[in-house]
């Protein structure tokens, strides 16, 4: 039997089809049965006349969030308050019967619902959206990448030294000796830029052994990367992606925006772009002073004292904090020209939460090692990574965007937790 989704049924009254989902309310009265069945495109009402034949008593031994598969006629009923039709069950097969009670309900908390996630994201459209937004988001970016020159590469996330720096890094058990989970594809992706590759995209797992429990923090999360060879100056980057957040959001927007904006109350804007632009030094002053604990950087709460100044006098959500201070930033950020205290970096802003960081990087061998050995770093352990500059790399820049973060400020998320199917952080490992 072919199966129909609820969304089509509007086509099919007066035929007979069969439906396939999980029983979201039984009604069993005296003389009639009434089941909602939920699929993942909508919600039907399954009308059935007690008459004692077998049919009853199986609808009678239902329990919410069964898996059933029924046939039978799709009827106009304009008294019916889901969809103005229901559907005359002529045969039900119970797939899978649900145990009762279910561990979850409307009022289970957060915690709760993530653990009983598969629950939680079957039982909640909204929930089952994050993800048909996360779909197109990615479509869209790989679409823009290739069709800006990019390819496609996929780094190792086990690897012998920590990448970066020593901190927040996991080890993991490798053969008797001790492997480091990638904290991100930040020196691969150069390596492939010095492989001759001119323009590096990456979708892929990133992880940080922060223990930190703030709602935009986790400790596995899905990284964008996307690194530039040859490029002329750091501007190079955020117009690449100022370009490719614009076609995202533009393609979420056609696909989405009517149904984000009634499940989740947010309106989807597609930015115009240049993205405004402010150097840490304005940010700053924006912030006040007590923004960054003094060390030239900004806290969350000065992040987003920045975004809401920019919405207020250009409009827009985004906004590129540029010029951080070496100081703040690691060795490999480049530092421009008679300024060796600042970067020629950035930090992406939406709607006060930092979603990006990128930079033009330090190509040049000698200056690399130099602004290691400031920052304390010895070479030997990133000896691969430092001899991909002694043989003819190119300038280049990239940036590293967290995907959960993006669909959190795009849906209005509280917390990165929603974001994501199936959340890790500090206190959570399963499921
Ligand atoms: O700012 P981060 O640490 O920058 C890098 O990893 C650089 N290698 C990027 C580069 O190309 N220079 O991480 C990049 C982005 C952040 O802006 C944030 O969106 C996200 O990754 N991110 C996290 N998302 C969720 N949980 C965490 N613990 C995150 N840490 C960073
Ligand atoms: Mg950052």
């Amino acid at each position: 039997m072919i199966r129909t989704h609820v969304a089509d049924l509007p086509a099919q009254v007066g035929s007979t089809v069969t439906i396939a989902g999980w029983v979201q309310a039984l009604r069993l009265q005296r003389a009639m049965q009434f089941v909602v069945v939920r699929d993942h495109t909508g919600a039907v009402q399954v009308t059935h006349r007690r008459d004692s034949g077998p049919l009853e008593s199986l609808l009678d031994s239902l329990t919410t969030e069964s898996a059933v598969r029924i046939t039978g006629v799709v009827k106009d009923n304009p008294v019916v308050s889901l969809g103005g039709l229901e559907l005359f069950p002529e045969t039900v097969v119970i797939e899978n019967l649900a145990a009762t009670p279910l561990p979850i309900d409307d009022r289970t908390g957060p915690e709760g619902r993530l653990d009983w996630r598969f629950l939680d994201v079957r039982r909640r459209p909204a929930a089952r959206l994050v993800f048909e937004v996360q779909t197109t988001v990615e479509r869209a970016m790989r679409e823009f990448a290739y069709a800006s020159g990019c390819t496609e590469m996929h780094t190792p996330k086990l690897m012998g030294t920590a990448s970066e720096s020593g901190s927040e890094v996991f080890s993991v058990g490798y053969f008797g000796g001790q492997a480091y989970l990638a904290q991100s594809p930040q020196f691969y992706k150069q390596m492939a830029i010095a492989g001759g590759v001119d323009r590096v995209f990456e979708i892929g797992p990133v992880f940080r052994a922060e223990p930190s429990f703030t709602s935009r923090h986790a400790t596995e999360f899905t990284g964008v990367d996307v690194e530039l060879a040859w490029i002329s100056s750091v501007e190079d980057v955020m117009a690449f992606e100022e370009r490719m957040l614009a076609h995202v959001l533009a393609a979420v927007a056609a696909a989405h925006g009517a149904e984000i904006e009634e499940l989740f109350k947010v309106q989807v804007t597609v930015p115009t772009v240049p993205f405004p632009r402010l150097t840490m030094a304005e940010a700053l002053s924006v912030a006040g002073s007590g923004s960054g604990g003094g060390r030239g950087d900004l806290d969350p709460a000065g992040e987003r004292a920045v975004s809401a100044r920019v919405q207020a006098e250009t409009g827009h959500e985004f906004v590129f904090v540029t010029e951080y201070p070496a100081s703040v930033r690691p060795f490999y950020h480049l530092r421009p020209d008679g300024q060796p205290q600042l970067t020629a970096s950035f930090d992406l802003l939406w709607k006060g939460l930092e979603i990006t960081t990128g930079a033009q990087r330090e190509h040049r061998y000698d200056v690399l090692l130099s602004q290691a050995a400031e920052k304390g770093l010895a070479p030997e352990p990133m000896r691969s990574y430092l001899d991909c500059f002694r043989y003819g790399c190119p300038p280049h820049g990239g940036f590293g965007l967290g995907l959960g973060r993006l669909l959190m400020v795009l849906l209005g998320l509280d917390s990165i937790r929603d974001a994501t199917f199936l959340f890790r952080g500090p206190n959570r490992l399963v499921p």
